[in-house]
């Protein structure tokens, strides 16, 4: 009898809930194929719960989490309820009890898709973001006085410590070493803001010192905005704070051809907690219900799933799947230029999961 994988499915929002119900229907094929077996708990958290009890998740929530080998999440976030109330109330409500630090965002040009980058073919660009996610500019850190008084003061303050500097630089060099050309990029700020963000770098300089083997340089994130878009080829693996890496990394999926087919991985490297996987884009009510989605975003957050479920056969025979789908432009979904829809997308995948020999 094989044990299961128990993952706890929170499609949350929008088409949250249609990709995640896509990505289910794919790894439950997966299973079929690979003599797997996943069991999937269903959390109905979100804004439609919010509506009906005031909370985005019940009090008791993570203790129902807890013990599931990895979440599989979709996306929040509602017209009719503010942004900061749906991100807190459930990502980050979720990411940081259960110390999910490290975030990884794998970005690529799979076949078929095209680059907006004109000298971009592929291989140039291919590059793992490596997100600090504890801790900086979205510590939670401030207040806000005197509302709506002309003395009204508000501040948000990026908060750093030495423990969760020296976790992520030991992460992000560790992953860089893993990868062929070993290859890591530091980025910074630390012409401007002068506390934080130099002893940021003073311990990258102190934990590269245990990695020699790993080539690394360092970048302001102004410059690097250039360097990503007119010399992607030079990078490879990219550390970066909870800010610079959540515009970097949305970046980095545009110049891969689109947001909907962006995975990433929330780790708790020491496994104390659970992990969460989850495609970057948000809840899109622009295309809800359309039957639309790109799916691909999750697929590709699947397979981060099961190489930290330990299933790394799976997680290539699924990655060849979605590189053969994504290699025929008619099952192209809208936001990449092709007419496909969810259905079709996933169908196909599921196809090509079944019809590989390997
Ligand atoms: P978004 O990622 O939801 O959408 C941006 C644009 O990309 C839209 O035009 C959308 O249609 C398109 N898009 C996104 N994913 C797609 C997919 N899989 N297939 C096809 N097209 C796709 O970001 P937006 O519009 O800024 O935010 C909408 C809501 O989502 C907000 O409430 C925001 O707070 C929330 N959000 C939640 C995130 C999360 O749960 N991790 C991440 C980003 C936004
Ligand atoms: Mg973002």
């Amino acid at each position: 009898m094989v044990r299961p994988h128990r993952i706890a499915a929170i499609p949350g929002d929008g088409i949250g809930q249609e990709v995640i119900a896509a990505g289910i229907e794919v790894l439950e094929a997966l299973a079929e194929r690979e003599g797997l077996r996943f069991t999937f708990d269903h959390f109905d958290w979100g804004s439609a719960y919010y509506r009906r009890h005031g909370v985005m998740m019940p009090a008791d929530g993570l203790a129902a989490i807890r013990d599931h080998d990895a979440i599989f999440f979709g996306a929040v976030g509602a017209p009719d309820v503010p942004d900061h109330v749906t991100l807190w109330g459930l990502r980050l409500a979720i990411c940081q009890p259960f110390d999910q630090y490290a975030n990884v965002r794998p970005t690529r040009i799979l076949p078929g898709i095209t680059s907006p980058l004109r000298n971009v073919s592929g291989p140039e660009l291919d590059w793992v973001i490596v997100r600090e996610n504890s801790e900086g500019e979205y510590a939670g850190v401030g207040g806000r006085v005197h509302r709506g008084l002309p003395e009204e003061v508000a501040t948000d303050v990026s908060m750093m410590t030495r423990a969760g500097v020296a976790r992520i630089m030991r992460y992000a060099f560790a992953l860089a070493r893993s990868r062929p050309r070993k290859l890591l990029t530091v980025v910074t700020k630390s012409n401007a803001q002068r506390h934080a963000m130099v002893m940021w770098d003073e311990i990258a300089a102190e934990v590269a010192a245990e990695f020699p083997d790993v080539t690394w340089d360092k970048m302001l994130v102004d410059a690097m905005t250039m360097r990503m878009t007119l010399r992607p080829e030079t990078l490879d693996t990219v550390v970066a704070t909870n800010l610079h890496a959540d515009i970097l990394s949305d970046l980095a999926a545009a110049l891969a051809g689109s947001l909907g087919i962006a995975p990433t991985a929330n780790i708790n490297p020491e496994r104390r907690f659970p992990s969460m996987f989850e495609p970057i884009h948000g809840s899109a009510f622009d295309i809800t219900g359309k039957g639309i989605a790109n799916p691909i975003g999750t697929f590709w957050t699947a397979t981060l799933m099961l190489d930290h479920l330990g299933e790394p056969r799976a997680a290539a025979r699924l990655m060849r799947a979605i590189e053969r789908v994504t290699a025929d432009p008619s099952l192209h979904t809208p936001d990449l230029g092709g007419q496909a829809t969810t259905r079709q997308v996933t169908d196909a995948v599921v196809a090509a999961i079944r019809g590989d020999n390997a």
